[in-house]
Order: C-alpha cells, then sequence, then structure tokens
C-alpha cells in the first residue's frame, strides 16, 4: 500500500489507499495512486527547469492516460452505487463531476501549453485521492456493508 504521512491531518489513517471493500475499486484505486506517483515524480522533475517539447509530450501522454483511467474509475464507482440505490450517490457524482473538470482545465493548460510545473500540480492527483478515498469512497464501504452486499 501507498504511505502518505500528513501530520496536520486530523484523519483517522495515513494510509492513502483505504479498502472499500470492493476489490475491483481497490485495484483501481491502486492504480490511480500509481499514476499520482508518476505525476509528482515528472513535474517535480520538470520544475526544476524549462519543459523540453519531450517533457510536454511525456506530459500530454501521462495526462491523458489519467484522465481516461479517472473517468473508467469514476464510472464503475457510480454504476454500484446506483446498482445498490446508494442514497448519497448524487453528491458523491457531484464530486467526480467536480473533479473531472478540474482535470480538464488542466487538460486545456496542457494543451495551450500553458501550465505552471508546481507543487499544485504535483499534488493534484495525491491530494483528491486522499481526501476522496478515505472520507468519501469510505462512505459506501459503510453502507454497502450495512445492506449486507459486502
Ligand atoms: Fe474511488
Ligand atoms: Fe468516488
Amino acid at each position: 500500500m501507498f504511505e502518505r504521512k500528513r501530520p496536520s491531518s486530523p484523519r483517522r489513517t495515513n494510509c492513502l489507499v483505504t479498502d472499500v471493500g470492493v476489490a475491483e475499486l481497490n485495484k483501481q484505486h491502486l492504480r490511480l495512486a500509481s499514476y499520482a506517483v508518476e505525476l509528482n515524480q515528472i513535474v517535480e522533475e520538470i520544475s526544476a527547469r524549462e519543459p523540453t517539447q519531450a517533457d510536454w509530450r511525456h506530459i500530454d501522454a501521462l495526462f491523458s492516460r489519467i484522465c481516461l483511467f479517472v473517468t473508467t474509475h469514476f464510472r464503475s464507482e457510480e454504476e454500484l452505487m446506483e446498482k445498490h440505490g446508494y442514497p448519497a450517490c448524487a453528491e458523491h457524482k457531484g464530486l467526480h463531476k467536480q473533479f473531472s473538470n478540474d482535470l480538464a482545465d488542466v487538460q486545456s493548460k496542457i494543451n495551450n501549453r500553458n501550465l505552471k510545473f508546481g507543487s499544485k500540480l504535483s499534488n493534484l492527483l495525491w491530494d483528491f485521492l486522499y481526501v476522496h478515498i478515505n472520507e468519501v469512497d469510505i462512505k459506501y464501504k459503510e453502507y454497502l456493508e450495512e445492506k449486507g452486499v459486502i
């Protein structure tokens, strides 16, 4: 598992990828975490210099993969929540939509070659995953457990 200490955080766990009770979704979270590591590394590397054409191509390719997989993951979770009548589904979908919009904003900056390679970008996926999995996704686990689905 990927561990990331956040000493200032009041959250109950330091484990980024908390078990959400559904094997396929856990697997997808791990893949997203590995994308977050990759994004973090490349952005930190590029932030130390002027991005070259090769850097932009690398970012293009990685970010496209991230956006595609985030879409796949969100669809998987949303289908599961809908299937089991999860009451907070609309709210959860709204948070997915919001993050998808954030990704689309970054994507358009990449397309325009007008992106700042700073900590905001390098932590974009980390920060979303950390908060979203531990505080939002975890709630469907509780619901599915109560319903006896998992
Ligand atoms: Fe998730
Ligand atoms: Fe989610």
